[in-house]
């Protein structure tokens, strides 16, 4: 949430830094602003309520020099989203300026005290606080911008990722970071910061990933990292894998669209190198080491939020269906507020696309400190949560820029389908040669994936149809529920219809009071062991006047004939349903969002990457 980039260096900042703000807008629009440092030592800041593209419109024929910038683009958390709120923040003598990600929460307290030593605030943002504190402790001891930031931050509770600039030390960038992302690039007479690696990637590939509690002193030729403590610490300089083309749109209308259609590639990558159909084997480096731990755990916990935690639910059916250990799944936003009974046996399993989602990591933060062992399962090479967790493995989807996940679930449903046969393997709760199918099987889903995407013209149709729908429910059973879950997050975050998820068979414990003409049921009514229970759901909507849409396995008549529109999906193994039953659900969302004409790839409201809880 909030996306901060900035550049010091030898060539002109403001370019980078305004597309580093483009790249970086997923992660929060409401607002934006740079801060400039020309030769002269000025400070120019323009800051604007909207999108980046409405900032570069009102800097356009403005004073932009300088090789020292930064740039915020907001989600706004303390404050309405309006130019006065907008990042980069001063303090009263408008020497420094501020941006910022995350949340300062003792501000109010600091705030009041700033006010009654005579500091007077221009917005209502917690971000604001921390630089006139910056500027009070500067004062008052008459000690330097560096020590001055270091005890400003030790009287702050909460999560940030900063940067500071300041005309009186003209030629340094300062950042800092706890429990926020911070990247730094590293080039040659140049550094480049920012939320994530994507405004860097186009510079270099050579980054340094600051930890909690860490502040980077970065001029053009020299960067120091210390600790709050003021340790110097030795950078680990890391190289990154994702490129360029990862992100941007390749002729696509939206990155959704794109994200979507790349999915029969994001489940292969996350299952290459990693499974061995002859042999009935997989292999996962991440937990090799875990696998005795894995093997007498009592249970498993996985914890998640939102497209994440409906993963986990999939999760849930293949870990106990194959490998026979006791699964819950939990909101990490519950789950770390309760006081849950967590023992040394328990494995807990985070999943996170980010790997940067405050809830999910205090939720890994909790579980830890009762003596559970952690693992991660994200798309986010060297973000937070795999730093935080015993083991893990990436997903590999590449870079997810829609706001709506789409093949960051796939892929995480597909780690998920390793570690269950992994695990069953180790365990020997599977048979050999029903494994090999399986793997055999796992193999192909890329191009079965290919082939469900095929239905996109049919699809569109059926969307045309609904688009001015108010309401929608989706039914599903087993691993057909987390997918009918999915399937209503997508539709009512990019559309803005409500929708309901819910399992087919609850429906008649109250939903089904919901079903009329107007209303449109998406059923997941594939062929597997609730095939003939989903006739029966389906029969209840039509005897209510229901409009069922179908996600039916190729070939099949009988839904077909009940339905009023159908949705074929190749047949496949029932373990591989959600990775297929998915794809025409993203589709469907994807359609019915286009044709209302809302923002696809930045719904309104919504951030990727929720680092505030
Ligand atoms: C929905 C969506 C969100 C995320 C959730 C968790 O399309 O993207 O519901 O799944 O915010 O984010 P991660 O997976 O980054 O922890």
């Amino acid at each position: 949430m909030c996306g901060i980039v900035g550049y010091i260096g030898f060539r002109d900042a403001y370019p980078i830094v305004i597309k580093g703000l483009h790249r970086l807008e997923y992660r929060g629009y409401d607002s934006a602003g740079v801060a400039l440092l020309d030769e002269t030592s000025n400070l120019n800041i323009y800051k604007k309520a909207g999108k980046v593209a409405d900032l570069e419109g009102f800097i356009e024929g403005r004073d932009h020099s300088g090789t020292i910038g930064m740039g915020h683009t907001r989600w706004a958390t303390h404050g309405a989203p309006n130019d006065r709120n907008s990042h980069p923040h001063q303090s009263g003598d408008e020497k420094l300026a501020i941006i910022h990600n995350g949340i300062i929460e003792n501000y109010g307290p600091l705030k009041e005290e700033l006010i009654s030593r005579g500091h007077v605030f221009k917005s209502d943002t917690d971000t604001e606080v921390l630089i006139h504190l910056i500027e009070d402790i500067r004062q008052e001891a008459e000690i330097d911008l560096q020590k001055a930031v270091r005890e400003a931050l030790k009287q702050v509770i909460g999560a940030y990722a900063i940067v500071i600039m300041s005309k009186e030390d003209p030629e340094m960038l300062i950042a800092a970071r706890k429990g926020s992302p911070m990247v730094i690039g590293v080039g040659k007479n140049e550094y480049f910061i920012a939320s994530d690696a994507t405004p860097i990637v186009e510079y270099t590939k050579n980054v340094i990933y600051l930890d909690d509690n860490e502040i980077a002193y970065l001029k053009a030729d020299e960067l120091v990292i210390r600790s709050i403590d003021n340790e110097v610490k030795t950078p680990y300089v890391q190289q990154l894998e994702i490129k360029l083309e990862m992100l941007e749109k390749g002729g696509y209308d939206h990155f959704m669209l794109k994200e979507i259609y790349e999915q029969p590639r994001s489940i292969g990558d996350c299952m290459r190198g990693r499974i061995y159909p002859l042999e009935g084997k997989v292999k996962l480096g991440g937990i090799k080491e875990y696998t005795e731990k894995f093997k007498n755990a009592h249970r498993i916990i996985i914890v998640a939020c939102g497209t994440s935690w409906h993963a986990g639910l999939v999760g849930e059916y293949l870990i106990e269906e194959y490998a026979r250990i006791p699964v819950e799944v939990e909101y990490a936003s519950e789950f770390r507020y309760r006081n849950p009974i967590i023992t040394e046996n328990d494995i807990v399993i985070a999943i996170s696309q980010s790997g940067e989602t405050a809830d999910t990591m205090a939720a890994i933060e909790m579980a830890k400190a009762k003596g559970a062992t952690i693992f991660g399962i994200c798309n986010v090479v060297g973000s937070s949560i795999p730093r935080l967790s015993d083991a893990g493995i990436y997903t590999h989807a590449g870079p997810e820029i829609g706001v709506a996940s789409t093949k960051a679930f796939t892929a995480q449903v597909t780690a998920l389908t390793l570690m269950a046969f992994y695990m069953a393997e180790k365990k020997g709760t599977i048979a050999q040669t029903k494994l090999i199918a399986l793997l055999s099987e796992l193999e192909r889903i890329p191009s079965l994936v290919e082939r469900a995407l095929q239905s996109d013209g049919l699809i569109r149709e059926i969307s045309e149809k609904f688009k001015d729908s108010r309401n929608a429910l989706f039914l599903g059973r087993g691993s057909g529920f987390p997918v009918a879950l999915e399937g209503a997050l997508k539709l009512k975050e990019i559309s803005y219809i409500h929708a309901e998820g819910y399992p087919a068979a609850e429906m008649k414990h109250g939903p089904i009071a919901l079903i009329d003409e107007q209303m449109p049921v998406i059923v997941i009514a594939t062929k597997n062991s609730s095939y003939e229970k989903v006739i029966s759901n389906i029969q209840e909507v039509k005897a209510r006047k229901g409009v069922v849409i179908a996600i039916v396995t190729e070939g099949d008549t009988e839904v077909v004939r009940m339905a009023d529109y159908s949705i074929e999906i190749p047949s496949a193994d029932e373990a591989f349903l959600p990775l297929l039953a998915t794809i025409p659900l993203q589709l469907l969302s994807y359609h019915i969002a286009v044709l209302r004409g809302c923002n696809v790839d930045q719904p309104r409201n919504l951030a990727k990457s929720v680092t505030v809880e």
